[in-house]
């Protein structure tokens, strides 16, 4: 079961200039930076009510992440869902033929699970599937 959009994640060369609309201007809250070396990215939490917007700055010039910025630009990088069962709606993603990215969930240095579905397979949006435990 889908539980809620948990966040959507924007694409940044540079967290401090991002801040500038999105904190600044917009007002958003930046709650805290961390720094995801496994997806080699900083991430900046703007909790929006339930869900939060998530700014993402590459690290790593060779990670996958940092060739899409320089390729696509900077802009809407992934919509992410949590859901209650992510083995179970991999499950079912798979059955449908929906071709995954992640094809066992991970596990993130926070203990969340999290999986990527692939945008061939979604109609153009990189999907991420989260699992909170
Ligand atoms: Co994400």
């Amino acid at each position: 079961m889908i539980k809620k959009v948990d966040h959507i994640a924007v694409l940044v060369p540079d967290l401090e200039e991002a801040r500038r609309f999105w904190v600044d201007a917009l007002g958003l809250e930046l709650e805290r930076v961390e720094s995801v070396p496994e997806e080699a990215v900083d991430i900046a939490f703007l909790p929006v009510g339930d869900s939060e917007i998530e700014l993402l700055q590459p690290t790593d010039l060779e990670s996958g992440v940092a060739k899409y910025l320089a390729k696509k630009g900077a802009g809407m990088h992934h919509l992410c869902f949590e859901v209650d069962d992510i083995e179970a709606t991999l499950a079912r993603l798979r059955a449908a033929n929906v071709p995954l990215i992640t094809e066992t969930a991970k596990v993130g240095s926070s203990g969340k699970k999290y999986a990527f579905v692939h945008p061939k397979g979604t109609g153009g949006v990189l999907v991420e599937l989260y699992e909170l435990v």
